[in-house]
């Protein structure tokens, strides 16, 4: 009789398990840390289909931090069954930069989609993640694989904290989503352009939905767990670093980096749970200081003021020198919040170095310690930029897309901006 009862009991909780778990079972997986499984067809069946799946992978990376302790990544790059399959291990980018410079270097390769195969493979590299940590794998495909794909595919979906989606990058009339259906087993777990969307633009929304919670999930176990924690953390944490060329008196050059810092600085909630920033000058490579570092103003006013103290004293130009100095602001006794905060660096400048340590490598060095890096350059005093030494501003942005000009500095500023968004009224 009580061992009745105690069947019912457990057949009645694991119906609750089961229910609780589809009701809050995430569309993404919601963690801080994450395998995530890329696997791009490259048979490029529509012209240029292969180019766009690139992209594609390559955009939606930038909202994942790939490296072994956050988002472990691994490859795998295929066609048909006689061509050269590309297998990349886990963990075989170590950064965001390293993983695009890599998917950059694929080329399209004809011939048959066999995306059964493709899947069988990535059968054999999750037995070799880190099941501790959840894991997500996309399919990168339009579907019409030679070989079906349903087997392996719900394998996939049977590995324990697994979500497997689907992208079509192609026009969603020529997809076969019957496919995708079987690859996924979940209807949304399918992405592909819906009206003037694209896969990109959803996916990136997704992964930036569940990177959002899982900040906030960090949050409960931190206060819970940590007595000593009093400061909540509220996912707007932001250590802005801004590197000034003052290695010029002209007043229009550098005035016009103290009014873009402070039209930055007036866009951006600061504070300790927000955004800090420290500001580093630099000129001749002895006179490269920290004017203020992470922690020294708490309020919007505070640092804008500070901004407006700044003075140039000339000199020679030494932009290696003021990325290095920049370089001491991921120290805690800076006012760092590593593992909170995102790191991002502005170096305005136009460029031109002609003293010290080697800017692009010292810019590999902040990247290689966590920063976002972007370059500012003052083009008003010279309309067509002769004066501009992009090749160095582009070493030093090092991704496309991170070199901004003071015509363009408004779409940096929303970038930027984008993580006090959520914070703010
Ligand atoms: C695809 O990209 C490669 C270089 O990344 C380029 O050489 C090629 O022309 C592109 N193909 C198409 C069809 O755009
Ligand atoms: C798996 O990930 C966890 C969480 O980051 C980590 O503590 C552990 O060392 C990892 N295991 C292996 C074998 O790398
Ligand atoms: C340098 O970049 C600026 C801004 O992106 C552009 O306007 C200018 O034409 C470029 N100059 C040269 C010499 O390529």
């Amino acid at each position: 009789m009580q061992q009745i009862y105690l069947l019912a009991t457990v057949g009645a909780l694991a119906a609750l398990a089961i229910v609780v778990h589809a009701q809050t079972t995430p569309l993404f997986p919601v963690a801080c840390e994450l395998n995530v499984l890329i696997v791009l067809d490259r048979s490029d069946s529509v012209k240029g289909g292969f180019n766009k799946s690139r992209k594609f992978v390559t955009d939606v990376s930038e909202e994942l931090q790939i490296g072994p302790e956050k988002h472990r990544v691994a490859m795998i790059v295929y066609s048909g069954l006689s061509y050269r399959r590309e297998v990349f291990p886990w963990n075989f980018a170590k950064s965001n930069e390293e993983f695009v410079q890599k998917t950059n270097a694929l080329r399209a390769i004809g011939g048959t989609t066999n995306t059964k195969k493709a899947l069988e493979v990535g059968l054999e590299l999750m037995a070799q993640r880190n099941v501790s940590i959840p894991t997500l794998v996309m399919v990168v495909t339009d579907g019409r694989s030679a070989d079906d794909p349903k087997g392996p595919g719900k394998l996939l979906q049977a590995q324990p904290n697994t979500w497997v989606f689907a992208a079509a990058t192609g026009d969603p009339e020529s997809v076969d989503t019957r496919e995708l259906m079987d690859i996924t087993g979940n209807i949304n777990h399918i992405v592909m352009h819906r009206g003037r969307d694209l896969a990109t633009d959803i996916t990136r929304r997704l992964l930036r939905e569940a990177q959002d919670k899982c900040r906030t999930t960090t949050t409960t176990t931190t206060t819970t767990t940590t007595t000593t924690t009093t400061n909540p953390i509220t996912g707007c944490e932001l250590d802005l670093v801004l590197v000034l060329d003052f290695s010029t008196t002209t007043d229009p050059v550098y005035n016009s980096y103290k009014d873009l810092s402070k039209r930055l600085v007036s866009q951006l909630k600061i504070g300790p749970h927000y955004t800090q920033v420290a500001a580093v000058t630099f000129a001749t490579v002895g006179r490269t200081r920290v004017r203020f570092n992470l922690k020294k103003y708490t309020t919007q006013e505070e640092v804008l003021r500070g901004i407006d103290k700044l003075q140039s004293k000339g000199g020679t130009t030494a932009i290696g020198a003021g990325i290095e100095k920049a370089l001491t602001q991921i120290d805690e006794s800076e006012g760092a919040r590593p593992g909170i905060a995102t790191k991002v660096m502005i170096v305005f400048t136009d460029g031109w170095s002609n003293k010290g340590p080697d800017p692009e490598k010292r810019a590999k060095d902040a990247v290689n310690a966590g920063f976002e890096m972007y370059t500012v350059a003052y083009t008003a005093r010279a309309p067509n930029s002769v004066t501009l030494n992009n090749e160095t501003l582009s070493a030093i942005s090092g991704s496309s897309g991170h070199a901004f000009t003071d015509v363009t500095f408004q779409s940096l500023v929303d970038k930027i901006k984008q993580r006090n968004l959520p914070c703010m009224p």
